[in-house]
C-alpha cells in the first residue's frame, strides 16, 4: 500500500495557482483549481521537459509554458494531437483544508525526504 502524506494546507495555494513540491529528486507539481480540487502531478512536461507548475490551468488542463502543449492533470495524457504522458498523484483535501498526497513507498525510503510544498 502506498503512503499518504501530508503536504500542506489548501490556503497554500492560490486558486488556479500552482506549488511544488520535491520528494527525492521527483518534483511534483500541486495544481489549485478553481472549485478547490488539488491535483499532483510529474512536474515535467513530456514534450521535452517544461516546468507545468509555470504553465497556465484551464479546467483541469495545464498549458505547458515552453511550446503549449495540454496535459490532462487527471490522467496525465497530453491532449491531441500530441502524445505522451507523465505520473499523478492521488490528492485528497480533508475538512479543515490539509492536502494529503498518495506517493509510491519508493519515494519515501529516506528518513530526510523532504514532503511539503515549497
Ligand atoms: S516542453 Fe512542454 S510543450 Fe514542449
Amino acid at each position: 500500500m502506498s503512503p499518504q502524506i501530508k503536504v500542506g494546507k489548501l490556503t497554500d495555494i492560490d486558486p488556479l495557482g500552482s506549488r511544488r513540491l520535491n520528494v527525492n529528486g521527483l518534483e511534483i507539481a500541486l495544481f489549485r483549481l478553481s472549485d478547490g480540487e488539488i491535483l499532483a502531478v510529474e512536474n515535467r512536461c513530456p514534450h521535452k521537459g517544461g516546468v507545468l507548475s509555470e504553465g497556465m490551468v484551464c479546467g483541469p488542463v495545464v498549458h505547458c509554458p515552453l511550446h503549449d502543449w495540454r496535459i490532462d492533470l487527471r490522467s496525465g495524457e497530453a491532449l491531441d494531437p500530441d502524445k505522451g504522458c507523465i505520473e499523478t498523484f492521488p490528492a485528497e483535501v480533508q475538512a479543515d483544508g490539509t492536502i494529503y498526497l498518495t506517493l509510491p513507498a519508493s519515494l519515501l525510503c529516506t528518513p530526510d525526504a523532504d514532503t511539503h510544498i515549497a
